[in-house]
This record gives C-alpha cells, sequence and structure tokens, in this order.
C-alpha cells in the first residue's frame, strides 16, 4: 500500500479546473468542487476485485478517487479511468502515471474500452450525476456497464439521503455501504448489482 496524495500547488489546480469546468457544464460535472478524501477512502474500501481484474472509474474528473484507489493498494496497471472532457483527460495523464486514461464517454464503454478489458472488470465505479438523468439515460448508463462488467453492476456515489436511482425500475438491487459527514455535502456510497431475471 502507497499514500497517494497530491501535492497542495497540484490540489490548487486541481479544484480551479474543477470550478472552471463546472462554470462551463455544472450538469455533466454535478459538484463544484472534488470528492473530500473521507469519501474518497470510502469509495476504495469498498472496491473487490479479483488479482487479475481491473478496477473502472468512470467520470474521474481531477483523479481524487484515482488516488484514494492508488493509496487503497490497486496497482496501476489494474486501474483503467474514464472521463469525456479532454483537458481533463490530460490533467489526469499527468498526474496519475501508469494509469490508462481514456478520453471517452461511460455510456459507450464497449467501444471506449479497449477489447481486453471486457469481462475483465472486478468493480465499476461511477462519478457521473447519474441522479440527474433522466430514466432512460440512467438505464443507458447501467447497460453501457453490462456489456463490458457482465453482472458486476457499479458503486455510485451520490449527496442524495436516499437511493439516487430507482434500482427497482432499472432491474438493479441496491444496498448502501457508507456514509460520510466529511464531504461537502455529507455523501454515501451505493453498490448496485444486477437482479437476476426470474
Ligand atoms: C462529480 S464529477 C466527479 C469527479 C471525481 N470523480 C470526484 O469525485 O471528484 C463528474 C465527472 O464525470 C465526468 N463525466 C460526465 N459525464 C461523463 C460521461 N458521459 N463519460 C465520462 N465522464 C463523464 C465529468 O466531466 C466530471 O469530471
Amino acid at each position: 500500500m502507497s499514500d497517494i496524495t497530491f501535492s497542495k500547488p497540484a490540489e490548487t489546480a486541481n479544484s480551479a479546473l474543477f470550478f472552471r469546468r463546472w462554470l462551463r457544464n455544472p450538469l455533466q460535472m454535478g459538484s463544484i468542487i472534488p470528492s473530500s478524501p473521507a469519501l474518497c477512502r470510502r469509495i476504495a474500501a469498498a472496491v473487490q476485485r479479483g488479482p487479475e481484474e481491473h478496477v473502472l472509474e468512470l467520470g474521474a474528473g481531477t483523479g481524487v478517487v484515482s488516488a484514494a484507489l492508488l493509496a487503497s493498494g490497486v496497482p496501476a496497471h489494474k486501474l483503467t479511468v474514464v472521463e469525456i472532457v479532454p483537458e481533463m483527460a490530460d490533467f489526469l495523464r499527468e498526474a496519475l502515471p501508469g494509469v490508462n486514461v481514456i478520453c471517452g464517454d461511460a455510456f459507450d464503454l464497449k467501444n471506449a474500452l479497449p477489447e481486453h478489458l471486457h469481462g475483465r472488470i472486478g468493480t465499476a465505479i461511477c462519478g457521473i450525476p447519474l441522479v440527474l438523468l433522466p430514466l432512460e439515460r440512467q438505464r443507458a448508463f447501467v447497460e453501457a456497464v453490462e456489456s463490458v462488467a457482465p453482472g458486476k453492476g457499479f458503486l455510485l456515489y451520490t449527496y442524495c439521503i436516499t437511493s439516487p436511482l430507482p434500482y427497482g425500475k432499472l432491474g438493479l438491487a441496491a444496498k448502501r455501504l457508507a456514509w460520510t459527514p466529511l464531504n461537502f455535502p455529507p455523501a454515501s456510497v451505493w453498490r448496485y448489482t444486477p437482479r437476476p431475471a426470474r
């Protein structure tokens, strides 16, 4: 396990980039500041991964969750992050050497993710503000994850008090794994998994 944290100047650059992107597209960002270290640690603690499996982070922003995953022991070469904003993907490549950074759309994982990773994902983590999207888009996201990580579902962090997704309508089972007041606003980590068809 290593202690991977951003230096003060990197942290400032990180927050400034995040805020700039929020001004440009608040719905795409979903938050004005990056997730707190307390939330990132809780997300990392919920990750399950076999020795050969990869962790897939969707909507990596400026990489605070990614850094917590590395610090928790996920090897850089087993971490793939997908970020739709090219400027943020460039930032991630610089900040996270050895991590596979893909500038792409998490709703198109089948094409965005190299084939050798299909079916080899231990945990997918969603940082995209799904709660703001209509049901059809949420369904498209669930299907995108299922296309590359069948049966695995995903972790989702949220500021909502109750489930941010109508999981029954999406054919998912849901479990709240963690909550922290040490985030602005306080946040929870949920695990969603596909419900077997009856
Ligand atoms: C709430 S921020 C989370 C950033 C970071 N993971 C954190 O916790 O601080 C959401 C991120 O998802 C990215 N995003 C939004 N839609 C996306 C999509 N369709 N595919 C990939 N990334 C997306 C945004 O650009 C933004 O960086």
